[in-house]
């Protein structure tokens, strides 16, 4: 098993992967440093988990000596399976899936972790464009459980039988997405239950802090739409209805949250968003 890109997803798949004790895995990142760093979150997360009592300190111990590291694609050769978890970029996918095709054996199944770019718009760069999908994990992997297994085109009834095998044999569990959409099952809903919250607070229906009571109370939500868009970053969501309205048609973000972007509210990160987190 190898996985390209040792970022916040990159690390935690193969983590969770090495957690199974089922796959030997190599994380692969072409900044070497980020494989440091990789290493060291690997080890934070699985000593969290053992102090939470989810995890044994011998498997946390057998998971971290599984992960192997590299800075070049040469293990791809080996593999049978291979997440790509880069920048989410069309062109640097691009350019990394046609050198996967270059290397991997034909039988390997590719798959790409992308919350947005559907894997017709990658496979395509491969011979054998059957045997890649979407695999969309959830962060944090290692408690999140979904993932989002999405069939292509050309995507082979047998890959998708082989995606979903392994996403439970790594403890996690798989929906299947027949046909390509933007933003799969759980963005789609999240989107628009963001988007409504938007529209109702513009039309002077209710405050942000109603709205949330609302959904929290009323639909039994840990977090309302607000408090949601704040955790994830307004930046995320208005990339997220743009790129929306640019592939279906549709109106794209709502106005109150463009002028959030522009004034750089984009949530927790920046110290406020709908909420105020300077006080
Ligand atoms: N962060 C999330 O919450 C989240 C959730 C679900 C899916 N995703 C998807 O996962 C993917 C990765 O996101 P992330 O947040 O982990 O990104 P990140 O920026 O944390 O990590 C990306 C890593 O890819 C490496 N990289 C870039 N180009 C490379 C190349 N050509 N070869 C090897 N390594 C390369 C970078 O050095 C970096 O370490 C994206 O496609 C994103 O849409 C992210």
């Amino acid at each position: 098993m190898v996985i390209v890109g040792a970022g916040t997803m990159g690390s935690q798949i193969a983590l969770q992967t090495a957690y199974s004790g089922r796959y030997a895995v190599t994380l692969v990142d072409s900044v070497p440093e980020q494989l440091e760093r990789a290493r060291a979150q690997c080890q934070k997360l699985s000593a969290r988990s053992v102090e939470k009592g989810r995890l044994s300190q011998e498997d946390a111990d057998r998971a971290l000596a599984a992960l192997e590291f590299s800075a070049d694609l040469k293990p791809v050769a080996q593999a049978q399976f291979v997440i790509e978890a880069i920048v989410e970029d069309l062109g640097a996918k691009r350019d990394l899936w046609r050198q996967l095709g270059e290397r991997a054996v034909r039988e390997a199944l590719l798959a790409t972790n992308s919350s947005t770019i559907a894997i017709s718009r990658l496979a395509s760069e491969v011979a054998a464009p059957e045997r890649c999908c979407n695999l969309h994990f959830f962060h944090p992997v290692t408690v999140m459980q979904l993932c989002e297994v999405v069939k292509g085109p050309v995507t082979s009834e047998e890959t998708i039988r082989r995606a979903m095998e392994f996403v439970r044999s790594i403890d996690r569990v798989p929906v299947l997405i027949n046909k390509e959409v933007h933003g799969f099952i759980v963005n789609r809903i999240l989107f628009a239950a963001a988007e409504e919250a938007m529209n109702l607070l513009e039309g002077g229906y209710a405050s942000v802090e109603d709205i949330d009571t609302a959904v929290k109370k009323g639909l039994n939500w840990p977090m309302g739409p607000f408090e949601l868009l704040d955790f994830s970053g307004l930046d995320v969501f208005y990339g997220g209805l743009e790129d929306r309205a640019r592939l279906e048609g549709g109106a794209g973000a709502p106005t109150i949250l463009k002028v959030k972007v522009e004034r750089r509210e984009l949530g927790r990160k920046t110290g406020r968003g709908f909420y105020d987190y300077d006080q």
